[in-house]
């Protein structure tokens, strides 16, 4: 029998390689260039072409927050944006808290409240905990737990996580109605 491959069908591409584009992403304040296809999101952006791999992928479909990030000051998830749409804007992922060998507050605060265990779900938690404080919506207990839903931590540290967010809340000038 004929073989497939000695008709030659095999020995070309199908399509051509996926088109790619050059692109600027401002990340923990340094601009980074990048050729990527239109359609890789932020995350892997992050994490396979930056090697900034503290930023989690967890669901990678926006049920899980592992991915949150902060764009331009106000949390997201990478998972759900394409690389692409974020040039211009200012991205911060866990490892751009610290400054130097000094935490950020919350980072500090989710140590001293030991709200983590396995650590997966952590640098989402804490991204997302700060841009909850930035955006200055919670006003009680109740919203900040609501506010922070999108977060899920398997190893269900949620009782230290939120002493922790409250914590820095409280410091930020934030008041604890129960
Ligand atoms: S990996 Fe993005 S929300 Fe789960
Ligand atoms: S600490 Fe393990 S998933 Fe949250």
């Amino acid at each position: 029998m004929e073989k497939i491959a000695e008709k030659g069908a095999l020995d070309k591409p199908v399509v051509g390689l996926p088109p790619t584009h050059t692109i600027t992403l401002r990340v923990n304040g340094s601009e980074k260039k990048l050729q990527l296809a239109p359609w890789v999101s932020l995350l892997d952006a992050l994490r396979e072409y930056l090697h900034l791999t503290g930023t989690k992928k967890g669901c990678d479909h926006g049920q899980c927050g592992a991915c949150t990030v902060l764009v331009n000051g106000t949390r997201i998830n990478s998972c759900l944006t394409l690389a692409i749409m974020e040039e211009g804007n200012d991205i911060v992922t866990i490892e751009g808290l610290a400054k130097g060998d000094e935490l950020h507050p919350m980072q500090t605060a989710f140590i001293e409240h030991d709200a983590y265990q396995c650590g997966y779900c952590t640098p989402g938690q804490i991204c997302s905990a700060i841009g909850l404080i930035s955006e200055g919506k919670a006003k009680t207990t109740e919203e900040i737990k609501d506010l922070m839903s999108g977060n899920i931590c398997r190893c269900g540290a949620y009782t230290n996580i939120l002493a922790a967010v409250q914590e820095v809340w409280q410091k930020e000038g934030g008041d604890i109605n129960e």
